[in-house]
């Protein structure tokens, strides 16, 4: 089986299948990572460079470790500290590090499209690690996987996103994917987050009241307000969005069934989500990144079998 794409630049490019074989492929890697020793020789002759232009913690130590997991040779690469600040444009960067030898590039953008350009550019595979407000695919992958492991499936699954939808890369890549493996999304969060267009645009629901969120999901991926993205005041402040839209354990006591809550990290306590509800029994967050590694360790292998033929 082989994907359809050469590159992971969004979910939106992706088919069913393709999601399928990703999160199949993960199943076995996620075993690999049980064993005593955690590492396989699979991509021991091709070489990684990631290229972080934004900040990160747990996306760029997942991937690095899910390339040293698979025996890849890796570099790594931020806009800070580089010859970005000297004038340097991307493309020549990228064709500077392309020179010396590299087969992949992982990498996280604050421009929605980067990867798209750089992917019609230069001769390497590109996965995208986030770029500006457009797609997360590895994210929404690793949330899928977490899903599928404590549902059993997405068909017919409701999952709701809460919070800061208008600037999340995450939520529209979640949306992407969750639509086309068979689960129903509604998008919950205060009027001024949330995008007129989604409900025609994108089919998912909307819904202004987290309560009701909550009581209609079988899973609630909550996510942070992305302040550095807004240069307007969409709501009053910090205090005032958790008691209109922060998660808490009451709220989720009062529910008349369990649900599983999620979160892609970094997490604000206090504002999106409580204290109590992050590290409560039904938090997925630490297995999230935990599933993290071995979703990245098979898009990371399954591009690279594909090498020979990219464009
Ligand atoms: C997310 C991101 O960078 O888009 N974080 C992550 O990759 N785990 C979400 C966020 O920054 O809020």
């Amino acid at each position: 089986m082989q994907l359809s794409t050469k590159h992971l630049l969004g979910i939106r490019d992706l088919q069913a299948q393709d999601i399928q074989l990703i999160l199949d492929t993960a199943t076995q890697f996620k075993e690999v990572l049980q064993r005593p020793i955690k590492k396989v020789p699979s991509l021991r002759d091709v070489t990684i460079v990631n290229l972080f232009y934004e900040n990160s913690t747990r996306t760029r130590i997942s991937f690095e470790l899910a390339e040293k997991r698979l025996s890849a040779d890796t570099i790594n690469f931020t806009a800070s500290g580089s010859s970005v600040s000297k004038g340097e444009t991307l493309l020549d960067t990228v064709n500077n590090i392309l020179s010396m030898k590299v087969d992949m590039v992982v990498m996280r953008h604050s421009a929605s499209g980067a990867p798209h350009f750089l992917a019609k550019h230069i001769p390497a595979i590109i996965v995208n690690a986030g770029d500006g407000i457009n797609e997360h695919p590895t994210q929404a992958l690793l949330d899928a996987f977490s899903i599928r492991e404590k549902l059993g499936t997405l068909e017919g699954k409701k999952v709701a996103i809460i919070g800061d939808i208008m600037h999340s890369r995450v939520a529209l890549s979640n949306i992407y994917l969750l639509q086309k493996m068979g689960a129903e999304v509604t998008v919950a969060g205060p009027p001024t987050l949330i995008p007129k267009y989604i409900q025609e645009a994108l089919g998912v629901r909307v819904e202004y009241d987290v309560k009701n969120a909550l009581q209609w999901c079988d899973v609630a991926n909550i996510l942070r307000i992305q302040l550095e993205r807004q240069n307007q005041v969409l709501f009053s402040s910090l205090r005032e969005y958790n008691l209109a839209f922060g998660v808490s354990k009451k709220m989720l006591d009062e529910l008349d069934k369990e649900i599983f809550v999620m979160h892609p990290g970094p997490i604000n306590r206090g504002v999106e989500i409580d204290s109590d509800v992050a590290d409560s029994k039904q938090s997925l967050i630490l297995q999230q990144v935990e599933n993290g590694v071995a979703v990245r360790m098979a898009v990371l292998y399954l591009l690279a079998g594909q090498r020979e033929t990219a464009e």
